[in-house]
Formats: C-alpha cells, structure tokens, sequence
C-alpha cells in the first residue's frame, strides 16, 4: 500500500472575496484566541498557512474532479474546513478539544458553510492499539474514543484528508492513512518548512 507524492503547485490566482472574508474572520478569532490569558503557545491548536492551503487545494480540485469527501485531522478553529466547503468539498472535522469544537462551528455558522465538526480523535481506535509507533515525540492524542462512527463515516470514505503534523509525527500521519485510506484518497499535510505536501495511496505496483 504505497504512497505515491503527487506535484501540486499552489494556483496562483487572486482568492475570491469569500475566502478573503472568511479568512479575514478566521484570523482575527484566532489571534482571540491566542489573546486569552493563560495561553501556552506551542501546545494543541497551531495554525496552519490557511492561504497556502486554500491554493494547493485549489489546484487539486482541478485536477481531480471526482473527490468529493474532505476530513480535516484536528481541524482548530475549523479554517480549512471552512475553505474546503467554500471549494465545494463535502467536509469534515475532527478534533479533540471541545472550545475549538464551539469555534470552528460558529464560524462556519456565520459563514453559512456546511461543515460537520465532531468532537474526537481522528486516530482509529483500532489504529491507536495496536500499531502506533511506540518512541513518538507526539503532540497529538493517540488514545480515547474516535470520531468516525458519530459522523457515520469511516476513514476509507475520504477522498482527501487534510493536517497539519508536528514535525516528528508526519511519518505517524501517513502511516496511518496508508493503513487506513482507499485507495486514490490523497493526504494533504502542511509543515511550516515543507509547505503543503500531498500524497496519493495506491495499489503495490502487480496487484
Ligand atoms: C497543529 S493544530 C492544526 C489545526 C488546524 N488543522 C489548522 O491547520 O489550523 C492540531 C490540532 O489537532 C488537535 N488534535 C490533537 N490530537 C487530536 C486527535 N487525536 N484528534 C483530533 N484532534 C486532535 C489539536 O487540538 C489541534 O487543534
């Protein structure tokens, strides 16, 4: 169950004034947010380069016609989410924190987006038991219930899958998504040096 990398450079054209707005309300509620007195930075939500995002999934979207099924892994203030919708993705977040759960759902509200965010783990149960990666230096939860079946989804029933790693967990991200995405679903993961890099599971090469 290899994954293949795909090319996808971010479109350059200018952003539509609805992702502008939605942005604009996205970053001001963040930097709230992190305005909040006994904040400790660096730990659970970090967000990502929405606008970067927001280009690279535009350019997938154009070239792949036939995804329909986005998860955002840890979805924060729900952003990309929220910029997936506007994109025409049928969209989902998953994340553990219940505040950001409130937050995200509020903004896509306002937005008027039909984003559906659940409140816990984007790692399988099953995933979490028996094959994480013992040694990680992780920030992400690895144990507690998952969010699939309140949504009445599976992983293998997204086309994409969108998140953004700690350094140290990216090879966990993928691991996980190669155990347990269908196959043609794409992995898009941001890294603050990498940038937005995607990945496609695909069939060993014979079968
Ligand atoms: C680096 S932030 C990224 C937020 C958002 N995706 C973005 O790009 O702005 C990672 C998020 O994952 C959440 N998280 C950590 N472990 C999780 C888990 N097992 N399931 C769901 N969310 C998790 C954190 O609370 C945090 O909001």
């Amino acid at each position: 169950m290899p994954l293949v990398s795909l090319e996808l450079a971010a479109d350059p054209a200018p952003l539509p004034s609805a992702a502008v707005q939605f942005l604009q309300a996205a970053m001001v509620r963040t930097a709230a947010w992190f305005a909040r007195p006994g904040v400790v930075a660096g730990a659970g939500f970090l967000p990502s380069d929405y606008e970067l995002v927001y280009r690279t999934l535009r350019t997938l979207r154009a070239a792949d016609r036939h995804a329909r099924t986005l998860c955002e892994w840890g979805s924060g203030f729900g952003a990309v989410a929220g910029l997936a919708a506007q994109l025409g993705y049928a969209v989902y977040g998953i994340e553990i924190d219940a505040e950001l759960v409130a937050h995200s759902r509020a903004l896509h509200q306002d937005f008027d987006l039909d984003v559906t965010v659940v409140q816990g783990s984007f790692v399988p149960e099953d995933y979490a038991r028996r094959e994480r990666l013992s040694d990680l230096d992780t920030r992400t939860v690895m144990s507690g219930p998952d969010a699939y079946a309140e949504m009445d989804m599976a992983l293998s029933d997204f086309d994409i899958v969108f998140a953004y790693p700690w350094p140290t967990e990216e090879e966990q991200y993928r691991d996980m998504f190669r155990r347990r995405a269908d196959y043609g679903a794409v992995l898009l993961t941001y890294s603050s040096e990498e940038g937005v890099r995607a990945y496609r599971k695909v069939p060993k090469r014979g079968l």
